[in-house]
């Protein structure tokens, strides 16, 4: 086996890459925190809250497309063919992250009668056609057209799924084509006028997820080779996706402070930058108290509890799960009726484990079941140290009526809690943790259930899969036709 052996850089090196992730640094904190100093929430807040709603050019808003209200009760104005490039095309019923999005995106938008075609890669043959036969046949015209390019199975090859658009696009020209993240190429996007792309995630937020994960390195903790090596390519990653991002004609942010980077660092001119947050299904997941108080004592949550905390995702490192056990493991001592509930799998399931009889680890969970979890908690944790894209559970949990407490980063504050009432953020580090976890235990569970109401009013407005189906839609009718830009 070949290992990989870095040649020793000189010092001045060394001094020359701490000092350009510093000066990052200084870009990615200082220039959000000015420019929400004096734009966006506050003003906007007044401007949509008052009698005259917002009216004008979509193309120049900066605020979430979500805010506005659409119609969704006719039928859209003229129907779209529509394009999606996906390495993946969910099969399972609990895909994560981007095929979920587009899933649950161009689900919506064929049954609004619009004609999709998803171009994504192989799967497995006989899944593929029992598949794609249930789906015509529960509704003939009303679900995408799926495209699998041939290879093999899980693997994207966009040259392929490009000859298969080609073909389709003679027969009669796409009116818009979407590209989940780079799944079509700079290059192929640059020939392509008509083309909105979704970031969930960009190399810049990355940065920051770089400095926070080795933050929460002890001082005796060598750094890790591997994510030693991450770092040094940190920086020009950034650097590569500000050369080629303004290839693609339309850009789609799934937060407030993405869209800001793409438009202040990343110099994509503003009306080609446009905020969608990524929605969840509303009927997945409601508030339902009696749901709650089964799934508290099937689970075995003794009466006695005062307060359950909860936290979902995958079990990870970088989902800061070393903050949250450590501080639990402390707050527990000096609050023998707080509870955690944990929902979900990863190497820090077994960790959890260990922290006794107020740590409940259920492991992983279908919709469903997290239905039910989310109402058994009093608060939604999530200590991410990943600012990258959103995460839906902080969605899921308002929308299931309850208050969430996150790490303090420009994408949750400038979309998630924006308002003091949806809960608590915190720095990614223990004792601001700690810090919060006292406040919220100190604050008690009736009124977190009052902050609940506030999140789930919320979310109703802003985080549903139909809010974001909408969005999409007068997005992509704009493209076709300006005068679908106006509005209302
Ligand atoms: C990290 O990487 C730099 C540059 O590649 C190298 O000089 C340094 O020794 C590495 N440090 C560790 C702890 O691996
Ligand atoms: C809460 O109830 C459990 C069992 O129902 C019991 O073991 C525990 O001691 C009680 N805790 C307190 C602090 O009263
Ligand atoms: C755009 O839409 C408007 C209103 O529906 C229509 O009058 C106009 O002809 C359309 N333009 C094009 C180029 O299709």
């Amino acid at each position: 086996m070949a290992i990989n052996k870095q040649p020793k850089k000189p010092l001045f090196n060394l001094i020359h890459s701490k000092l350009a992730i510093t000066l990052f640094f200084i870009v990615v904190f200082t220039i959000p925190a000015l420019l929400l100093l004096h734009t966006p929430s506050a003003s906007l807040c007044t401007t949509l809250s008052s009698n005259n709603p917002w009216s004008g050019d979509l193309r120049d808003t900066v605020f979430p497309w979500n805010r506005l209200k659409f119609v969704d009760h006719e039928p859209p104005p003229i129907t779209l063919k529509i394009a999606v490039f996906s390495r993946k095309w969910p099969t399972s019923s609990t895909p994560g992250g981007m095929e979920r999005h587009a899933h649950t995106l161009h689900m919506a938008l064929a049954r609004r009668g619009h004609q999709v075609h998803i171009f994504t890669s192989p799967i497995d043959d006989d899944i593929a056609s029992i598949k794609q036969r249930m789906q015509i046949q529960k509704s003939p015209n009303l679900s995408p057209i799926v495209h699998w390019h041939e290879g093999e199975p899980d693997k994207w090859r966009y040259n392929k799924a490009w000859e298969q658009f080609e073909e389709e696009n003679k027969l009669k020209s796409f009116d818009v084509i979407h590209s989940e993240s780079v799944a079509l190429p700079h290059w192929l996007a640059r020939q392509v006028p008509n083309l909105v792309v979704s970031w969930h995630g960009i190399a810049l937020e990355s940065v920051q997820s770089s400095i926070y994960q080795d933050l929460t390195r002890k001082p005796d903790e060598p750094i890790s080779p591997a994510f030693n090596q991450s770092l040094q390519g940190v920086i020009p990653k950034v650097l590569n996706e500000i050369r080629f991002f303004k290839n693609y004609a339309h850009h789609v942010a799934i937060s407030d402070s993405c869209g800001e980077m793409l438009r202040d660092v990343y110099q994509i001119p503003t009306k080609r930058v446009h905020v969608i947050v990524n929605g969840v299904n509303e009927e997945d997941f409601t508030q339902d108290l009696s749901l709650g108080h089964e799934f508290r004592s099937r689970i075995g949550v003794p009466r006695n509890a005062s307060l359950v905390l909860g936290v979902a995702g995958r079990l990870v490192k970088d989902k800061g799960h070393p903050l949250l056990y450590e501080a639990f493991s402390k707050l527990k001592l000096k609050h023998p009726n707080v509870y955690l509930i944990v929902a979900g799998s990863g190497p820090w399931q077994s960790r959890y484990k260990e922290l006794g009889s107020q740590v409940i680890v259920l492991g992983s969970m279908n919709p469903i079941e997290l239905h039910g979890f989310y109402n058994a908690i009093d608060i939604f944790v999530n200590p991410t140290l990943r600012p990258q894209g959103l995460d839906l559970t902080l969605m899921e949990a308002m929308m299931s009526g309850k208050p969430v407490m996150a790490s303090r980063f420009p994408s949750i504050k400038g979309t998630i809690v924006v308002d003091d009432e949806f809960g608590f953020m915190f720095s990614p580090n223990v004792e601001s943790l700690i810090e919060s976890l006292e406040s919220v235990v100190a604050e008690g569970s009736k009124r977190l259930s009052q902050r609940g109401k506030a999140c789930q009013k919320y979310a109703a407005s802003m985080f549903t899969a139909q809010k974001m189906a909408m969005a999409y839609e007068r997005l992509f009718l704009c493209i076709k036709n300006q005068t679908f830009c106006m509005y209302p």
